[in-house]
C-alpha cells in the first residue's frame, strides 16, 4: 500500500495537496479553536530551563528543587549545559538528516512490523493501526545492549552506526546522571541536600537498574507539508518510559499540553528538551506528569528530531515508589511491565483511553 512508504517518498513524488488518508476530522486538527484552546495567542511557551553544570555544584538542592517543580507543572523542562560535546550532537542531527535523504528502496530495508526489532523504519504513529495517517517518517533503533543491537542498524550512510552508537552512549549517560537528581528531587529531602550526599543502598539498586535498563532512539523526519493545517506530525500522546531526552532542530512543531492549551516550545539551540514518562508517573505515585504532547508540521521547511526514551529494562516490573504511599497518599496505580504496555499499544483502538489511564 503506497501510503505505507511514508511521507518522505509522498514529497519526492511531488504532493502539492495532502491526500486524504492525512486528513484529520476537523476537531483533531491543528488549527481548530477549542473552547479551551487559546490557537490565537502566538506566544511560546518558555519552559523551566534546567542548567546542568549547576546542578552539579553547590546550587543542586534550588537546582533540585526547579526540576521537581517542573516535572510537577509541566512534566517538560529544557536542559542546558549538558556537557554531551556539540560535534556530537551536529553529527547526530546531520547523519540522521542524510539517513532519510537515501533512496527510499535502502531506507525500506530496515522497515519492520516487528515492534521487537533492533531496527524499524516506518511512518506514521502506530502505522498497522492508524485510521488517518500523520506526517512523520522514523527510525527507531533500539541501543540496549549495544553489542546485540548495533550490528542490525544502518549500514548506511557508512558512518551512522558509528555516529548514533557515540550519541547513544553520550545521552544514556546524560540519562543516568539526571535520573538520580529526579529521584533525588522526587525522594530525597530537598532543600537539605548537597553535591556530596552519598547514596543510599536503595538508590544504588535504582541506578544500576536504569544502567541495565532499555533505551529506544526515535530519529523523526517530518518532511514540508503542502496544507499544514490539515494533519500533524505526531497526534496527541505521552511518552511511556521514565525520561525522554528530545534533540530537536531550530524549526518549531513540538507543542505540548499546558493548562488546558497547546503551546509551541521554542527551540533552545544545544539543549534536550526532557520530558517526564508514564513509567516515571507511575514510579512517582502521580506526582511527576506524563504530559501530553503533539508535532505540528510547517510547509516551508523540513524538521528533524532525535527522542532517546529512557526506561527500566523489559522484564522489571514498574509502580509507585513505596516511599511515596501512605495513608493521605494511596497507591494510584497497579504494577506494570514493558511486555504489558506493548501488548495495550498493539492492541489498542485509537483514542481510546492512555495507557496510564488503563493502569489506574
Ligand atoms: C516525540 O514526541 O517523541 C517527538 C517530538 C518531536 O519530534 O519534537
Ligand atoms: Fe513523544
Amino acid at each position: 500500500r503506497q501510503y505505507q512508504r511514508g511521507v518522505k517518498h509522498l514529497c519526492e513524488n511531488g504532493v502539492s495537496k495532502v491526500p486524504d488518508k492525512y486528513i484529520l476530522p476537523v476537531l483533531d486538527r491543528p488549527t481548530t479553536n477549542h473552547e479551551e484552546d487559546n490557537l490565537f495567542n502566538k506566544d511560546n511557551l518558555m519552559l523551566p530551563v534546567i542548567d546542568f553544570a549547576e546542578l552539579q555544584g553547590s546550587n543542586r538542592p534550588q537546582v533540585l528543587k526547579s526540576m521537581a517543580n517542573a516535572c510537577e507543572q509541566h512534566g517538560f523542562f529544557q536542559l542546558v549545559n549538558h556537557g554531551i560535546p556539540s560535534d556530537v550532537i551536529s553529527s547526530m542531527m546531520e547523519v540522521s538528516r542524510r539517513f532519510f535523504e537515501l533512496p527510499f528502496e535502502e531506507r525500506a530495508n530496515y522497515m519492520s512490523s516487528d515492534l521487537n526489532s533492533p531496527v524499524r523504519y516506518g511512518t506514521s504513529f502506530n502505522q498497522n493501526n492508524d485510521k488517518v495517517f500523520c506526517w512523520r517518517d522514523f527510525l527507531k533503533l533500539m541501543c540496549h545492549p549495544p553489542s546485540d543491537v548495533l550490528p542490525h542498524w544502518p549500514s548506511s550512510p557508512p558512518d551512522f552506526r558509528e555516529l548514533a552508537a557515540s550519541y547513544a552512549k553520550e545521552t544514556k549517560f546524560l540519562f543516568e546522571i539526571v535520573m538520580v537528581a529526579i529521584i533525588e528531587s522526587l525522594l530525597g529531602e530537598v532543600g537539605t541536600t548537597t553535591t556530596k550526599k552519598k547514596k543510599t543502598k536503595e538508590e544504588e539498586e535504582l541506578l544500576e537498574k536504569f544502567q541495565n535498563g532499555s533505551q529506544l532512539m526515535v530519529v523523526n523526519c517530518y518532511p514540508p507539508c503542502p496544507q499544514p493545517d490539515l494533519t500533524l506530525g505526531m497526534p496527541p500522546h505521552s511518552d511511556y518510559g521514565f525520561l525522554t531526552l528530545l534533540l530537536q532542530d531550530q524549526v518549531e512543531g513540538l507543542q505540548i499540553k499546558f493548562q488546558d492549551k497547546w503551546v509551541t516550545v521554542q527551540p533552545i539551540p544545544n539543549s534536550f528538551v526532557v520530558n517526564v514518562g508514564d513509567h516515571l508517573e507511575i514510579f512517582s505515585n502521580g506526582k511527576y506528569k506524563s504530559v501530553l504532547h503533539r508535532v505540528l508540521v510547517n510547509s516551508m521547511k523540513a524538521r528533524i528530531s532525535v527522542a532517546s526514551l529512557h526506561s527500566l529494562s523489559f522484564q522489571c516490573m514498574i509502580g509507585p515508589s513505596p516511599k511515596l504511599i501512605d495513608e493521605s497518599n494511596p497507591r494510584r496505580y497497579r504494577d506494570t511491565d514493558f511486555k504489558s504496555f506493548l501488548e495495550y499499544i498493539t492492541s489498542r483502538e485509537p483514542k481510546s483511553k492512555s495507557f496510564l489511564e488503563s493502569m489506574k
